[in-house]
């Protein structure tokens, strides 16, 4: 053995025994333990927001072509969030903007990731991974709401549809129903004026004829409503995506909405 193997071999050791104690000390020290990414859990196949406590959120999220399902996610500041992302059918990026959260959505797997949600506004969801003809469509939404923004409270400002109301529709609807309507997701995906959101417009629905997925037909009246809101996926008009998710709220926040709906000429 020669000089410059033995010193081969000592450097070798050297790096060896270094990289184990740096995986002790990171282990002990520093209370870094394995990650986590990958969980145990079962693929599920309808995405869910579960409150589990004061502000403390479980979101089962599937990813499928070309939408996130819940689409759009409300809860308060300060929510921490335990994320669980699953696929239907292909892989699909999932990067949560303004947070460090960057995911993969794999079929037959579930991943996972913690995230807290500090300051109030909106926080796209975006998929990174091209997954088809819909991928650059494949996008959603974290609404983190500040306190004050709650059912009672002002109207959200950035509010779209809104917007939309004051401008072109108002004379029906007065502040209340409109902030209903925002505190419980309706004006983000259905329009009060007719324009085509990611659902039907709910101008004139009421007594209107509406098409279903299966060619059949029927009269929107109060229980079609009710359902709707309970139950969306009972349902769907042809056309539109799967991806209403049902509110909570109280039987007369329930009944309020549908004489809302009933009244947008
Ligand atoms: Cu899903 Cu790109």
């Amino acid at each position: 053995v020669d000089r410059s193997e033995k010193m081969a071999i000592w450097i070798a050791s050297l790096l060896m025994v270094s990289f184990s104690a740096a995986l002790v000390y990171a282990f002990v020290g520093l209370n870094i333990r394995f990650p986590g990414c990958v969980t145990d859990k079962t693929p599920f196949t309808k995405g869910k927001v579960i409150q589990r406590g004061v502000g403390e959120y479980e979101v089962q999220l599937v990813a499928k072509m070309w939408a996130f399902e819940p689409s759009e996610i409300e809860i308060p500041v300060g929510s921490k969030v335990d994320l669980y992302l699953s696929s239907l059918d292909v892989n699909h990026g999932f990067q949560i903007k303004f947070t460090n959260v960057n995911l993969m959505a794999v079929p037959g797997t579930v991943n996972y990731a913690q995230v807290t949600f500090d300051k109030p506004g909106d926080y796209p969801l975006i998929c990174h991974e091209y997954c088809g003809a819909g991928h650059q469509n494949m996008m959603g939404k974290i609404r983190v709401k500040a306190r004050e923004d709650s059912l009672s409270g002002a109207v959200p400002q950035s509010d779209v549809g809104i917007e939309q109301a004051k401008t072109h529709e108002a004379p029906t609807l007065n502040e209340s129903d409109l902030a209903l309507l925002a505190a419980k997701g309706c004006t983000a995906c259905h329009s009060l004026d007719g324009t085509r959101m990611v659902g039907p417009s709910l101008k004139g629905i009421f007594g209107g004829e509406e098409e279903l997925e299966d060619g059949s037909k029927l009269t929107v009246n109060e229980d079609y409503i009710r359902e709707s809101i309970k139950n969306p996926m009972a349902k769907i008009v042809k056309g539109y995506p799967k991806v209403m998710v049902a509110m909570p709220m109280t039987d007369q926040e329930l009944e309020k909405l549908i004489e809302i709906v009933k009244g947008i000429r």
